[in-house]
């Protein structure tokens, strides 16, 4: 009796799996789900003050800054994101010369600001759950190519539907594991300049050093604006267009934070899977995350190496090397803190809870999942294995990849390759590829299992090395100026030599390892585990009909919510919620490329010429929140109770990476530039305070 009793409440607590503050909520429904919570905290808004379609709301202030967040914080279409999400087109106007990224960007006026090819960023217009329209005419024992032929004709005629007779853009996302439908509807702005970046010295400060961490003093901000035509509507890039008027843009706090105060975050995660069963969380945690790390610390020792030694490598291979090392560096932090929280434990005592309830319920439908999920992962496992090489190991081989995407059928297609060759020889260093592919190669060889190697690689295996170099040697793809040569020839010899040469034929290989053994087959798996899913989603919500579920992050709008708070990392490790100026200067070492503080911000500090922005004789740069986000949040506006701007997200702490499967309240930890520093730097460092002046500050 008693065990009994015991046993019901342990599996009580096991069941209260959502954690207070954990969650990335659709806007548009949180009036049902978690507003209330919110006000709690200290939320002043209401729902529709969050969003609505009726009056003007703050989701209207949110931007889509492809695959980054930004926000509008004028009513000239002046936006906000992060210097990492801006990197990139920060990067192809920076040359030695004008070298953007050392020195940093600031236009003194709207004909300075830059025009970016090909960037474009979305606002949404509404969201709205069209599962009933997705699900018309699928009938309960439909085949899947019937079912698949239904719902293809539905989402089209949605999109159509919600496209007719205007210029936006729709697309339909599945939540809930296809449980639901969302229709999203989106204005996309294709005429989009850089305003501001400051240099990478405070952009990026602490670098790669410091990603991911906390105590953190990144000013972590770039600047751009939005450009219409005459008629307030988007249109490509025109030195007509004029500075968007938007529908709303954010009001700055300059009121600060202090722990407990409430904060969210609203912008566009990327990617969670918080339901995953512990089958994954392992082959994560053992597997996927050990190798993959393996593969990118061997790419980043090249890439460091030769970055050090020249100051036009350096800038070739910033952005390469700051995106493999970001996710170099998130998976090792996230393995830890998976294992730290016992999470496949945790989600085999779920698991087991879920088998017992099914059973109660004589649900077959439900008995039969988790041994059936169980046995999917298993038959997954080696060819997920395999595809994780191909794409760590073969995939970073640059020139591979040039190698086997040349291939033209018609003039134009000539004239679009010349300007691809181009671009990807204005960053390219052989040095490093060569290197790269042997140590990548080296692996693969030794890693893979012979069924998913190609012969070359199995003829070569005795000598990589010298098989990498007569790749290298022999290949057109190794200059530039040769292949550039063979563009001016007709089109059949440009495609005979390429299909010739060895670079192409390697790549081949590899290629055919994928198409054959690895695409289909992981496709169709995956298809299976994810049809389990929706099964599993729906059981564990008949389960637990009294949590409130959110659906994983899939790059669409979220609102995320909690506090400003420290946190205790570790047995006697207490951080605080607020960094300042002081730890840069701490951190200031001329020596260290990550540390090396700018002059001018030196001398600021050293006459203290903080002006307004002085807070207790400091400045403060970044604080910390209990916001669950991930990657795609980076860029998104930090809120506070009154629905004013007060910081800039850009990061997680690294205790908490572990948060896209398994969110923590006491260890998760967003990490946020304080917009006072944002506005500091505008105004004292940069001298570009007249962008303050189209401001709404309190
Ligand atoms: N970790 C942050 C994010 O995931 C910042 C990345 C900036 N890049 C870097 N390699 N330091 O995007
Ligand atoms: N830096 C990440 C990004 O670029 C956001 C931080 C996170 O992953 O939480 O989106």
């Amino acid at each position: 009796m008693k065990r009994t009793f015991l046993i019901t409440l342990l599996s009580l607590f096991i069941l209260q799996a959502t954690r207070a503050e954990e969650g990335m909520w659709l806007p548009s429904l949180i009036g049902k789900t978690k507003i209330k919570e919110m006000q709690a905290l200290g939320l002043k808004l209401s729902a529709d003050d969050l969003y609505s379609l009726n009056q003007k709301s703050l989701k209207d202030a949110i931007v889509n800054f492809s695959g980054c967040t930004a926000e509008i914080i004028s009513d000239k279409g002046l936006i906000l994101t992060n210097h990492h999400c801006g990197y990139g087109q920060i990067q192809k106007h920076s040359s030695v010369e004008h070298d953007y990224l050392t020195n940093g960007f600031w236009a003194m006026n709207r004909a300075e600001e830059l025009p970016n090819e090909g960037l474009s960023v979305k606002i949404l217009i509404k969201m709205e759950d069209v599962t009933e329209q997705m699900l018309k005419g699928v009938k309960p024992n439909i085949d899947d190519a019937k079912r698949t032929k239904v719902m293809t004709k539905n989402r089209e005629s949605i999109i159509k539907k919600a496209t007719k007779d205007n210029h936006y853009t729709a697309s339909i996302e599945a939540m809930y594991y296809a449980n639901q439908y969302f229709l999203f509807t989106y204005e996309v702005f294709k005429d989009v300049r850089l305003v501001a970046a400051p240099p990478s010295s405070i952009g990026k400060f602490g670098g790669d050093t410091d990603n991911w961490m906390w105590p953190r003093h990144t000013g972590d901000f770039s600047m751009f604006r939005i450009y219409v035509d005459k008629d307030n509507k988007p249109a490509v890039y025109s030195k007509d267009n004029v500075p968007y008027t938007p529908k709303n843009s954010l009001t700055i706090s300059t009121k600060g934070v202090k722990p407990g105060d409430f904060s969210m975050v609203y912008g566009y995660p990327g990617r969670t899977k918080e339901y995953i069963t512990s089958d994954e969380v392992r082959y994560v945690i053992e597997m996927s995350n050990p190798h993959k790390i393996n593969l990118r610390t061997l790419r980043l020792e090249v890439m460091n190496n030769y970055q050090e030694k020249d100051a036009a490598v350096r800038i070739m291979y910033s952005a390469k090397n700051a995106s493999c090392s970001n996710a170099w560096k998130k998976w090792q932090g996230e393995a830890k803190g998976l294992r730290r929280l016992g999470v496949v434990a945790e989600k085999q005592a779920y698991e087991a809870q879920f088998a017992a309830w099914a059973k109660v319920q004589s649900n077959e439908e439900y008995m039969s999942l988790l041994p059936s999920l169980q046995g999917l992962y298993k038959e997954l496992e080696p060819y997920q294995f395999a595809m994780d090489y191909y794409n760590e190991a073969y995939r970073p081989i640059e020139l591979l990849k040039m190698a086997s995407t040349l291939s033209v059928k018609s003039a134009k297609d000539i004239d679009a390759m010349r300007k691809k060759v181009n671009s990807f020889y204005k960053d390219y260093y052989l040095p490093i590829d060569i290197e790269t592919s042997k140590r990548l190669m080296s692996e693969y060889s030794k890693n893979v299992s012979s069924e998913f190697k190609p012969k070359v690689l199995v003829d070569n295996s005795g000598d990589i090395s010298k098989w990498i170099d007569g790749i290298f040697t022999t290949s057109i793809f190794s200059s530039k100026e040769r292949v550039l040569e063979l563009l001016d020839k007709d089109i059949d010899t440009i495609n005979d030599i390429v299909k010739a040469d060895i670079a192409y034929l390697v790549a081949q290989e590899f290629e055919d390892i994928y198409k054959d053994k690895l695409k289909y087959k992981v496709a169709d798996i995956n298809k299976q585990i994810s049809e389990n899913y929706t099964t599993y989603m729906r059981g564990i919500m008949e389960m637990q009909p009294d949590r409130v579920f959110y659906p994983d992050a899939n790059s669409t709008l979220r609102v995320a919510f909690g506090t400003v708070e420290g946190f205790n990392a570790a047995d006697a490790v207490h951080y605080a919620h607020q960094s300042t100026i002081e730890g840069i200067m701490e951190k200031d070492n001329p020596e260290i490329y990550d540390y090396d503080v700018p002059q001018k911000l030196r001398d600021i500090y050293n006459t203290k010429d903080y002006g307004r922005w002085a807070v207790n004789g400091t400045i403060p740069v970044a604080f910390i929140a209990s916001n669950h986000t991930t990657g795609g949040n980076s860029g998104s506006p930090v809120i506070n109770g009154d629905g004013e701007l007060i910081g800039l997200n850009f990061d997680r702490c690294w205790e908490s990476t572990m948060s896209d499967m398994r969110y923590d309240r006491d260890l998760c930890r967003n990490i946020a530039v304080d917009i006072r520093y944002v506005l500091f730097l505008l105004d004292k460092y940069a001298g570009a305070g007249y962008l303050l002046e189209e401001m709404k500050i309190n």
